[in-house]
């Protein structure tokens, strides 16, 4: 009686907990585990979680490096809906967030620390009517956002559409990447340290992310589509063109592998040399009172950030577009 009383009591405590597992979903990712949000509609979402360390100070105009390590149970999740759920957006040129219907309120937040990425994964990810007998884990649908490389036009996605378009058989993975002048700065200095295109390297991080860690949410890093619209698709056209086609060619500890790309109603500004850029770059470390690339890393934030708003004036009103591929 009294074992059976505390055997009801053991198998109360352990529905209770499998209950709070469903409805706080937990991810280790080595550096950090995050806690995300089991949605009604059978949707489980992440958001945000870091992909890379901030690419602040010393950081800025470098690559994006590895998130650092964080301890506890970091929330992947915010208690209101009222507020912005997603990380902080990279600022753009002169902060033009379009008002548009895609831009919700609660207002976007911005930071110079931008790189975040979500993901929604559904409730089961035991079942995938699509898979092939080697498939390991459920597709991963990767989406790259728009903005023309001087904006985040989409920081808001919400994945969770597709995934129940999917009948719960796919994962959608969101993410911030750096645009306008942190993004796609260029200057010889730049060059030297292998520093242009930041944009797309951040793309490539992501990607990389998402072949050391989709597998803890459920997903087959073997099985990835890129899709986007705008420059979203016009990544995808470049993404797949970079190294000449061939990915090996990719250094580092850059992994970024995929299978397939969508690319929709694609936009993709124009060349220029790195030398083309020579001009702005010398605005820039004027506005600054800067003298080289050093210096424009050792701003603060802010001041970086006003000098970036400000920077479309020196262009004679034409838009920031340093955007330069493979040189
Ligand atoms: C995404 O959409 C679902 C269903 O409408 C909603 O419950 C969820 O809060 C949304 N997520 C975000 C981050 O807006
Ligand atoms: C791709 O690059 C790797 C590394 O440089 C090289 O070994 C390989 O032959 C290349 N593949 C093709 C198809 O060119
Ligand atoms: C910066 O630009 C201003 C305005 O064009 C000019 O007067 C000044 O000499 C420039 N300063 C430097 C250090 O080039
Ligand atoms: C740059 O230096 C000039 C002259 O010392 C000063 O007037 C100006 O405020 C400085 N600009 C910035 C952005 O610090």
């Amino acid at each position: 009686m009294f074992l059976s009383f505390l055997q009801r009591a053991a198998w109360a405590l352990l529905s209770v907990s499998s209950i709070a597992d469903a409805l706080n979903p937990q991810v280790n990712l080595g550096y950090a585990t995050y806690e995300g949000t089991s949605l009604s509609n059978g949707v489980k979402q992440f958001l945000p979680m870091r992909y890379a360390a901030p690419p602040l100070k010393e950081n800025r105009f470098r690559r994006a490096v590895a998130p650092l390590e964080e301890t506890g149970v970091v929330m992947a999740k915010v208690a209101k809906e009222s507020v912005w759920q997603h990380g902080p957006v990279c600022y753009g040129v002169d902060q033009i967030l379009l008002p548009s219907p895609l831009l919700p309120s609660p207002p976007v937040t911005m930071s110079e620390g931008c790189l975040y990425i979500d993901v929604y994964t559904p409730q089961s990810t035991e079942t995938d009517s699509c898979a092939t007998s080697d498939a390991n884990g459920l597709p991963v649908m990767i989406w790259i956002q728009g903005g023309a490389f001087v904006e985040q036009f989409n920081p808001n996605y919400n994945g969770t559409g597709i995934v129940e378009a999917s009948g719960g058989n796919a994962i959608v993975v969101t993410f911030n990447y750096r645009v306008g002048t942190y993004g796609f700065l260029a200057s010889g200095e730049l060059l030297q340290g292998r520093n242009l295109n930041l944009g797309l390297h951040d793309q490539r991080a992501a990607m990389s992310w998402v072949q050391s860690h989709i597998s803890q949410f459920g997903g087959d890093p073997d099985r990835v589509t890129l899709f986007g619209t705008s420059i979203g698709g016009g990544s995808v056209s470049l993404q797949t063109l970079a190294y000449g086609g061939n990915h090996t060619e990719a250094e580092g500890s850059d992994n970024a592998r995929w299978n397939a790309g969508i690319a929709a109603s694609v936009y993709i500004p124009s060349f220029y040399s790195v030398q083309d850029y020579e001009l702005q770059y010398s605005q820039l470390l004027n506005a600054t009172n800067c003298t080289d690339l050093a210096c424009l890393r050792s701003l603060e934030s802010t001041k970086s950030k006003q000098r970036t708003s400000g920077h479309r004036r020196f262009q004679d009103n034409q838009i920031f577009h340093c955007f330069l591929m493979a040189l």
